[in-house]
């Protein structure tokens, strides 16, 4: 599939969908405090999309997850499902939100530490925010799509941390995943130059150890092979000739 370069019609729609995504972050926020379980983030944020926004969560039967959300808890990675584990004092979680409203995708995640964690758990999640932020800086109108997986993997691995590779942004719109496939490496076969119009997510998913992988048998959740702490931010933006909208800003999110 061709990357696609949205209408000003269209892109109205994203801003939308962008906003109901991050805005549901915020309205689970306070919930995530040790004791609650994965669980229940889920209902408040199925029940938030359905109820309040009149959206429709995206992971729900997408490819056959089972949750509105994915929520993913230390040394997992990534599709974590949402489920009876109650979070705990030292965890790191993070909490992915996908909302489709009027036929188009907001995909937005952030870290939430738990009380008191620990040094590695704080730096994991603090590098791979700065990663994202640094990604966001390099879109432009002009920009390769290149530059953004090559600022993200030299500073993680300067930081100490790896970069997950079987997993990575995407072009975001009428569907979930679209074209182009936003590496968080350098990858010299990269070569797209930026639109404005085009829409995407950036996303970068880090390992406090080795970069390897794994899928557990549920099929879904993705953890460290080697049981190290893994940290991950996202957002959606979108392209313009100065430089780019993140579309999926927080009211309290400075840049
Ligand atoms: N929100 C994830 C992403 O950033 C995809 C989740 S797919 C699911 O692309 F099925 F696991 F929910
Ligand atoms: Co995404
Ligand atoms: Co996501």
């Amino acid at each position: 599939m061709a990357v696609t370069i949205k209408t000003p019609e269209e892109i109205q729609k994203m801003r939308v969908a962008g906003h109901l995504a991050a805005e549901v972050l915020e309205v689970v926020a306070p919930h995530v405090q040790a004791g609650v379980t994965t669980e229940e983030l889920d209902r408040v944020c199925h029940d938030h999309i359905v109820r309040v926004q009149g959206a429709v969560p995206a992971p729900l039967n997408y490819h056959g997850f089972p949750k509105s959300i994915c929520t993913s808890v230390n040394q997992q990675v990534c599709h974590g499902i949402p489920g009876d584990r109650v979070l705990r004092g030292g965890d790191i979680v993070n909490i992915d939100v996908t909302v489709i409203k009027d036929g188009y995708y907001g995909d937005t995640s952030q870290m939430f530490l738990i009380g008191e964690v620990s040094v590695q758990a704080r730096r994991v999640s603090q590098v791979s925010r700065e990663c994202l932020l640094l990604g966001l800086a390099e879109v432009r109108a002009g920009a390769s799509l290149r530059t953004i997986g090559r600022v993200i993997q030299r500073h993680a691995e300067a930081n100490g941390c790896s970069v997950v590779r079987e997993y990575c942004g995407h072009g975001i719109g009428r569907e979930f995943h679209e074209d182009p496939q936003v590496l968080h490496y350098d990858d010299p076969k990269t070569s797209l130059v930026l639109q404005p119009g085009m829409t995407f997510t950036i996303e970068p998913m880090l390992n406090a150890g080795k970069r390897q992988v794994k899928v557990l048998p549920d099929g879904w959740t993705v953890v460290t092979k080697d049981h190290s702490l893994s940290a991950q931010w996202e957002h959606t933006v979108l392209v313009t000739p100065e430089g780019c909208e993140v579309l999926t800003l927080r009211s309290d999110e400075s840049l």
